[in-house]
């Protein structure tokens, strides 16, 4: 696995930007997975501007949200939903049938789970899947435990995610379930960014990187994938490699 460190956050940022502005140019067609959350919030900020400013067309690019809270509605602040429609479809205009995104509030979930499987082959599979790592080690809702063989599927969430979970919120929100892209998909991708920043994030990436690669800890799975970069600044990577 490739490991880029960078001096801050915003360098991190750009380089993420211009690996997916150059997927896109070079394949307008792309099929790209994205995380929400406080990591990747100014990727996106910088991809839109980037989009606007080169004028990329974005038009043909497939997208797929990684993971939603089971049970809260598009339009609360704290979903996946809302995130990827305030900070990227919205700003650059991508059309409804170019976006797959979990619906969170669906009675059947099961059937949310088959349809993203079928989309994502439908697409060709991901060309490129960014995604952070949660202060457990989970990859999207991929908490520890989850097996690396599953497709998207629903799961009971960690105490770490809902509670680390409840910053998303304006009010204190009860978190309990999640549904996910699975790990299965992750190694299929043709290119695995995991991004990460900051102190907080320190310890998390040393376990990534030092311990047994195990499902106990998702984010060592992605160790396995034959063309994944993790791509931290010089604070998340301030423990890693040393003893
Ligand atoms: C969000 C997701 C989560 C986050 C992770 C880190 O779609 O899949 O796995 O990437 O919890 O969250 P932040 O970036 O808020 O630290």
């Amino acid at each position: 696995m490739q490991t880029c460190i960078f001096k801050d956050y915003q360098s991190l940022s750009i380089k993420v930007v211009q690996e997916i502005a150059q997927l896109v140019i070079t394949k307008p067609d792309a099929v790209i997975c994205l995380p929400s959350g406080e990591t990747p919030r100014l990727t996106c900020t910088l991809l839109v501007e980037k989009a606007h400013a080169e004028k990329i067309d974005f038009s043909r690019v497939t997208f797929f949200g990684l993971d939603e809270w089971i049970g809260i509605p598009p339009q609360n602040e704290g979903s996946g939903n809302y995130f990827f429609y305030s900070n990227v479809f919205a700003p650059l205009k991508i059309a409804r049938a170019k976006i797959h995104l979990f619906d969170g509030m669906a009675d059947d979930l099961s059937n949310e789970c088959r349809k993203m499987d079928l989309a994502i082959a439908a697409a060709g599979g991901i060309d490129l899947m960014l995604v952070g790592i949660g202060m457990n080690g989970h990859i999207g809702f991929n908490e520890p435990g989850t097996s690396p063989n599953y497709y998207s599927h629903v799961i009971d969430l960690d105490k770490i995610t809902t509670s680390v979970g409840q910053k998303y919120f304006k009010q204190a929100t009860v978190l309990g379930k999640g549904i996910t892209i699975g790990l299965k998909h992750l190694l299929e991708s043709k290119r695995v960014l995991v991004i990460a920043n900051g102190i907080k994030k320190a310890n998390i990436i040393k376990k990534m990187m030092e311990e047994e690669i195990s499902e106990m800890l998702p984010a060592s799975i992605v160790r396995k994938h034959f063309n994944a970069a993790l791509m931290i600044d010089e604070e998340a990577a301030s423990l890693y490699g040393k003893y």
